[in-house]
């Protein structure tokens, strides 16, 4: 189940109306993709999957900010849940990097808020909010091998497929949607529609009345 819960092309998603929608986006969205209930859901499973694979030894669970903090909360409060009912349970510590895109290219990709130097000989859990080319996830993966860890494993809510995709794939995945641009539940477009619960697809013409 590498690939994640798949939302097909053709997939028209869910009406607005029928959701509780903060009333300054309602005209900016185009339908709701993936409802919040679900997007919990699919969250509590990737822990499972992540505490059978990861959980014999201390995992440093680290978060990719901005767009990652509202999983990566959700998932965290899952894995605590499973880690603190079972007889041999370990520590999870938490690390944050934020990510700044200077455009193209990939390698114009720079990390900071951290040293990563505490992930040597940990267990790391990457969580990320969406991957698109992959090309941001391998920067930061080849800085986070650099320290050394025991082990790394990347978990992404969303993957986007995309025909600039070169391959890269996540070890967890929790949906994988068509090539639209997605908002909510903590992705943003230009700091917006981050306090948006349920993921939804952005209008093509809503996004100048957003522009920086
Ligand atoms: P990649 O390096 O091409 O994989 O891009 C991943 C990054 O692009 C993510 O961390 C997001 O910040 C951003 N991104 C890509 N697609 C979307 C989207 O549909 N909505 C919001 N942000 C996106």
């Amino acid at each position: 189940m590498a690939h994640g819960l798949q939302i097909r092309d053709e997939e028209s998603g869910y009406n607005e109306n029928l959701f509780c929608i903060p009333k300054h986006y309602e005209e900016d969205l185009e339908k709701v993709f993936i409802p919040h209930g679900l997007i919990l859901d699919r969250t509590e499973r990737l822990a499972r999957d992540i505490m059978q694979d990861m959980g014999s030894h201390h995992i440093v669970a680290l978060c990719v900010l901005k767009g990652g903090y509202k999983f990566f909360a959700d998932l965290l409060d899952y894995i605590k849940a499973l880690n603190q009912n079972v007889d041999k349970s370990v520590p999870v510590t938490v690390d944050f990097v934020r990510v700044s895109r200077n455009d193209s290219p990939a390698e114009n990709i720079s990390f900071d808020g951290e040293e990563l130097s505490a992930l040597n000989g940990k267990n790391v859990l990457v969580v990320e909010d969406i991957i698109e080319t992959g090309g941001t996830m391998k920067a930061l993966l080849s800085k986070i091998k650099d320290k050394e860890p025991r082990m790394v494993k990347v978990v992404s809510l969303l993957v986007k497929r995309t025909r600039q995709s070169p391959g890269y794939r996540p070890d967890y995945t929790g949906f994988e949607i068509p090539d639209k641009f997605v908002v909510g539940s903590a992705l943003d477009y230009n700091e917006y529609f981050r306090d948006l619960n349920h993921i939804c697809a952005l209008k093509e013409n809503a996004k100048g009345k957003y522009r920086m």
